[in-house]
């Protein structure tokens, strides 16, 4: 029997993507940039079986109908190009909490295509995965590749895709998670940014938005400036819930902690610490900070939010 196991870790976009031009596809209507993160990842093994369905395992246990029926929409995409029949049975094991806005979906489809990739010999390059990871979540386009990865945005299935811009990034970026909610969310990012591309007046203005501040951040990276990239990380992340804020019924993912966790961000950067946040699809805040402030800045953290769960984390690497 093939059993295929392959590891993907989770990325955080310092410059986010938010909203499809193209829904089928998961063609974006802008450019993404993230970081792949050591700390948190997905492990998946996939074999066939002899059996009428899939058998989809979740942290050991059956998975429930909703994750079982994205997952069966990616196996039938993947049966489809290889012109299969078979059924397959998926373990996936997450080593970070699922859709808390941690990125499970990034890990969790990337780990899906590459161990797919193997168990159908496909051979696909690195560019080839990202587009397959594509289909399956929008920001597991990136996890395929290590350290700072650019998701092209592209005009069609073939055009967007991730690329490597620096797999061993040679800068002392550290990142803190702070866990104060690891609840499901409730408005999964897939309806988040439909309604935002829907309904929020501002939304007209987001490509432009990111495509300066890409711009900027590319620029920063190549100068190792952690402050700038900072800056425009957490400018960006504001942006993009400005998005939510605007939209027509208005939502967001902050709650109480949210901000309590910006304001101490927002003291420590006062006090002369390098710390900046981002926030995802959900209540959770990433703090940026350095090598050199990290310990400080987690101990800020610990103290003031005794009940967080804060992880360390540093740049990680693609799959494997
Ligand atoms: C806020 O990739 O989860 O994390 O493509 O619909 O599966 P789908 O969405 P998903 O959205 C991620 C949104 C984000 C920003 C980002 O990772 O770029």
């Amino acid at each position: 029997m093939i059993m295929t196991k392959t590891t993907a870790h989770t990325n955080i976009a310092l410059i986010k993507y938010w909203g499809k031009k193209d829904a089928a596809l998961h063609l974006p209507y802008t450019d993404s940039l993230s970081l792949t993160l050591d700390g948190y990842y997905t492990t998946t093994t996939t074999h066939f079986i002899d059996a009428a369905q899939d058998e989809i395992w979740l942290d050991h246990q059956l998975a429930d109908a909703a994750f079982a029926a994205r997952v069966e929409k990616f196996l039938n995409l993947v049966r489809t190009l290889n012109h299969s029949q078979k059924r397959i049975c998926v373990q996936t094991i997450n080593h970070v909490p699922t859709a808390a806005g941690l990125a499970s979906s990034a890990s969790g489809f990337a780990a899906l295509a590459g161990s797919l990739d193997k168990l159908f010999q496909m051979n696909l390059s690195k560019t080839d995965l990202s587009r397959l990871a594509r289909r399956g979540s929008g920001s597991a386009t990136r996890s395929i590749f290590g350290g700072f990865v650019q998701w092209h945005q592209g005009t069609d299935d073939a055009s967007s895709f991730a690329e490597a811009i620096d797999e061993n990034p040679n800068l002392p970026i550290r990142l803190l998670s702070v866990v104060v909610n690891n609840q499901e969310k409730k408005i999964t990012s897939t309806k988040g940014m439909l309604q935002a591309v829907e309904t929020s007046p501002f939304y007209a203005q987001w490509p432009q938005v990111v495509q300066t501040d890409l711009k900027s951040m590319l620029q920063a990276l190549r100068n190792h400036d952690l402050e700038l990239i900072g800056q425009i990380a957490e400018d960006n992340c504001l942006a993009m819930h400005a998005l939510n804020w605007t939209s027509r019924p208005a939502f967001t993912y902050f709650t109480a902690a949210t901000y309590q966790i910006i304001n101490l961000v927002h003291q420590l950067r006062a006090q002369g610490y390098l710390a900046y946040y981002t926030i995802d699809a959900g209540p959770n805040v990433k703090i940026i900070t350095s090598i050199a402030d990290l310990a400080q800045v987690q101990a800020r953290v610990q103290a003031n939010f005794p009940q967080a769960q804060v992880t360390k984390l540093k740049p990680g690497p693609g799959i494997r």
